[in-house]
């Protein structure tokens, strides 16, 4: 079956698509994007990150390419024809195609892209239970990690370094030396006294993880102990467990940051538990508001 992808109004060969070589997206990085987890047919969270992707759209000033409703019809079409039940949507919205001037051109409809593929996170019963590693790279991002935005070279940068270092995710850290979160990841520890920790989202140094959301909700109606600080790379290896979250990744535990060993050095209880909870409220479609406010996009 040959992948479809959605550029500008058309469904097209995902081999054949292609967007003009003068897409503020191309030549600038001009643009926003999201990733959503489908779960056997269902958006996991659709809500939020739709939520999400008007406040990075607002925040760069770039207009809504079609109605919310519009947007999830197109969504819907994508998986069909791509027939996912499993896996994953990319969106990507850039301000769209103008001959090249760093100002904003006036007039122009944003451009779109939706593509789609098959991907089966590991089942809730089966853990897994190796863990993954980790190493430290400073924060070299811009001050607004909070808009999804599709300038990701520090990003790449950080997570290639992990890769040549044979490990997951760089956990990135700021110039005071607190760690701000993953190069695609949102970063979390569970201390000794079984407090859950993740850096706020209230200061804009972090993009506020959907997923990152759906676990503090989970968390808060499961009883366990959370609270949103900073904490340092030191902390993070005297905890009980460190753990990442994604929409992709979902959640994995961090078993040894810059090859020392976190707590025991295995995958601990506590992402066990979330990851059930997870599993859980994700083949429901997910657990955050799905009534959004705030809504300023043509209907
Ligand atoms: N990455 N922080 C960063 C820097 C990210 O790129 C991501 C997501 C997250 C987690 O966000 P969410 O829970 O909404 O997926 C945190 C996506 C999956 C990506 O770029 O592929």
């Amino acid at each position: 079956m040959s992948r479809i992808a959605y550029v500008n109004g058309q469904y097209a060969l995902h081999g054949e698509a292609s967007v003009h070589i003068e897409d503020r997206g191309y030549q600038f990085a001009d643009g926003v994007y999201e990733v959503i987890n489908i779960d056997g047919g269902r958006f996991v969270d659709e809500e939020a990150h739709l939520d999400r992707l008007d406040r990075s759209l607002d925040e760069l000033r770039i207009a809504w390419p079609m109605s919310r409703r519009a947007m999830k019809l197109v969504m819907r079409q994508v998986v069909h024809r791509n027939m996912i039940k499993d896996g994953l949507i990319y969106i990507q919205i850039t301000r769209g195609v103008a001959p090249r001037d760093h100002g904003f051109p006036h007039g122009i409809p944003p451009s779109i892209v939706m593509t789609a593929k098959t991907f089966k996170s590991l089942p809730a019963e089966q853990p897994d239970d190796v863990g993954v590693a980790a190493i430290t790279h400073p924060d070299i991002r811009w001050s607004r990690p909070d808009i999804k935005s599709v300038a990701l070279l520090p990003n790449i940068l950080c997570k290639q370094k992990a890769r040549e270092a044979g490990a997951y995710e760089a956990l990135l850290v700021d110039s005071a030396g607190y760690v701000t979160e993953g190069s695609s990841t949102n970063v979390w520890i569970v201390t000794k006294n079984n407090e859950v920790v993740t850096r706020a989202a209230n200061e804009n140094a972090i993009l506020n993880g959907i997923t990152r959301q759906a676990f503090i909700k989970l968390m808060a109606a499961d009883g366990l102990s959370f609270v949103e600080r900073k904490f340092t790379i030191a902390e993070a290896l005297e905890a009980k467990e460190c753990f990442i979250t994604a929409s992709s990744t979902r959640i994995k535990s961090v078993v040894s940051i810059d090859g020392k060993p976190v707590g025991n050095g295995h995958p601990g209880e506590t992402v066990a538990r979330l990851r059930r909870l997870y599993w859980t409220a994700a083949e429901a479609g997910g657990v955050l508001p799905k009534v959004p406010t705030n809504i300023r996009e043509k209907r």
